[in-house]
């Protein structure tokens, strides 16, 4: 009984802490829209591109200044898979333009920006997401988002003037700035999220931060529909759009309180800490949790600082760094972002009518989807969530292969693939897709926390850019087979998890660093936990 009262104490959600999750995950949601906003207008502004560089659409010999384009269609059959690598079905510039008379300004040239603009974003983030652990404890948590949101601003105003200069230039340099504020912000928005939360509301809490992407994506993918932003008029305004958001998490961080353990444990501001958890907690006593950020301060000044290079040569983290990496690479190599960055095209080919809706409608079940996941992570657990996604995932790939497969002989696999791609992406959103970002920050505690979560950070964006990159040359190569490829790495990372994940819901961040301390045994860790609380359950 008593408990359980606790449990509801400690369950309290207070206005001051929506407020601050609220504001930390719009930073997020930036990274999301920035993330779909490129996919939909990309026919609009490889047009525009063409113009500023002199290359002369083949079907619209006549010069267009007007402004009054919509999109170019491609004449490049979407069924027929091309060989040329990075020019075929699955999204591409070749076959549209006719080659100009200046040999510098090929097509190859517009696809040479046109990648560029999609993947410097991923540049960004991964330099940024190194300086994370340095710029959070040397500024604080709130005013180094505060700071760093100066970025986003800046990148957004260089993307929404673009037609006001060198187009290109201007949005390859304005998408590389909001990547670098994305890459800080993936690191910086957790850490203050698993800070300030309450124990029983971590991982709750912590799904928000893939609700704020997919709800990032989904925006800019309603926004770039043609007859909304995504025209010829209209898309330096849907490119700049997220500034708005940064706009208002600038504003709304200045009533945020700062992280009570950043204070505590990095600065040992003890008072301090106790009136940002009173702001955050409301009357609860702030004793009990003062009490265990004691107990990792001391953990932590017995661990003296821990750098990036010591995360890797250390054994006592080397566990915990294999998991933290591991879980982001499963993340992004499960292939989820060949289905955000190509999914119009992946439609297209699986025989799908009207592509771009069902686009639209991934987004949809990628939302819907979240919010159940941020109510299932505190009854479920992070580990079984996480399996059951994998596994859930690497049998919609193999049934989506099949539907890409047999497509030619029967017309009815369309359906198919079609309910494949929409059972990978609610898979995803189950477990694969929010746990990574905020089981890092309770894998490790306060000492090597920084330090993790920018590996993990890097990690992540590095995998992003990869398959960005790559999915589009692969697909080329394997034509329909080319889910096979993202099933057998799902299968080694469902094995993985299985093995190595342990469960941390309900668990302190101590209690957790004690497992992997312990740790060079497998990890179904409850037991493990149990044993280690006293046989208290959670
Ligand atoms: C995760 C991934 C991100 C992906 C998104 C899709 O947040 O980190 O790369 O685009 O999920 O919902």
């Amino acid at each position: 009984m008593e408990k359980k009262s606790k449990m509801q104490a400690e369950k309290h959600l207070t206005g001051t802490l929506v407020l601050s999750v609220f504001t930390a995950v719009l930073g997020f949601f930036q990274y999301g829209y920035s993330l779909g906003v490129i996919n939909a207008p990309q026919k609009v502004i490889e047009a525009h591109y063409a113009r500023v560089l002199g290359i002369v659409p083949m079907d619209r010999l006549a010069p267009n200044t007007s402004g009054e384009d919509g999109p170019i269609p491609s004449t490049v059959p979407s069924t027929v898979p091309s060989t040329i690598p990075g020019t075929g079905a699955w999204g591409s510039t070749e076959g549209m333009l006719a080659p100009p008379e200046d040999p510098a300004a090929s097509p190859h040239v517009l696809t040479m920006f046109w990648s560029l603009s999609v993947s410097v974003f991923a540049i960004g983030g991964m330099v940024s997401s190194f300086t994370v652990g340095w710029i959070g404890d040397r500024l604080g948590r709130v005013k180094a988002m505060l700071v760093v949101n100066v970025l986003s601003i800046v990148g957004n105003l260089l993307m929404g003037l673009a037609k006001f200069g060198p187009s290109h230039i201007l949005i390859i340099a304005g998408r590389a700035i909001t990547g670098l504020y994305c890459g800080l912000s993936s690191g910086l928005v957790p850490m203050y999220v698993s800070e300030v939360s309450p124990t029983a509301l971590r991982g709750a809490l912590g799904t928000l931060h893939q609700l704020a992407i997919v709800t990032g994506i989904l925006i800019s993918q309603v926004l770039g529909l043609d007859f909304l932003l995504g025209n010829d008029e209209m898309w330096p305004l849907l490119l700049g759009l997220s500034g708005v958001a940064a706009l208002l998490q600038f504003f709304l961080l200045l009533l945020c309180p700062e992280s009570p353990r950043y204070l505590y444990i990095k600065l040992g501001k003890v008072e301090e800490a106790k009136k940002s958890l009173k702001r955050l907690r409301g009357n609860c006593d702030p004793m009990k949790e003062i009490a265990e950020m004691e107990k990792e301060k001391q953990e932590a000044a017995s661990e003296k600082k821990v750098s990036i290079g010591q995360l890797f040569t250390s054994s006592k983290y080397r566990q915990a760094v294999i998991v933290a990496l591991m879980v982001q690479i499963s993340q992004q190599f499960s292939g989820i972002n060949a289905i955000f960055y190509y999914s119009t095209n992946i439609f297209e080919r699986a025989g799908v009518d009207q592509p771009v809706y069902a686009t639209i409608g991934v987004g949809v079940v990628n939302t819907v989807f979240t919010v159940i996941s941020v109510f299932l992570v505190e009854k479920a657990g992070r580990r079984s969530l996480f399996l059951a996604g994998l596994m859930g995932m690497l049998l919609s790939a193999v049934a989506m292969t099949v539907g890409l497969v047999l497509l030619s002989q029967f017309a009815w696999m369309s359906y198919v693939s079609m309910i494949a791609i929409f059972l990978f992406v609610i898979f995803f959103e189950v477990g694969p897709g929010p746990i990574p970002w905020f089981i890092v920050a309770e894998l490790f505690s306060q000492g090597p926390r920084p330090a993790a979560i920018a590996i993990a950070g890097f990690c992540n964006w590095a995998c992003n850019f990869i398959v960005g990159m790559c999915f589009q040359y692969i697909a080329d190569l394997c034509g329909s087979y080319v889910f096979v490829i993202f099933a057998v790495l799902l299968l080694v990372f469902l094995l993985f998890a299985y093995l190595k994940v342990p469960e941390t819901k309900g668990k302190s961040f101590e209690e957790i660093a004690a497992v992997f301390r312990r740790k060079k045994l497998p990890a179904k860790t409850m037991t493990e936990l149990e044993e280690l609380r006293g046989g208290e359950v959670a």
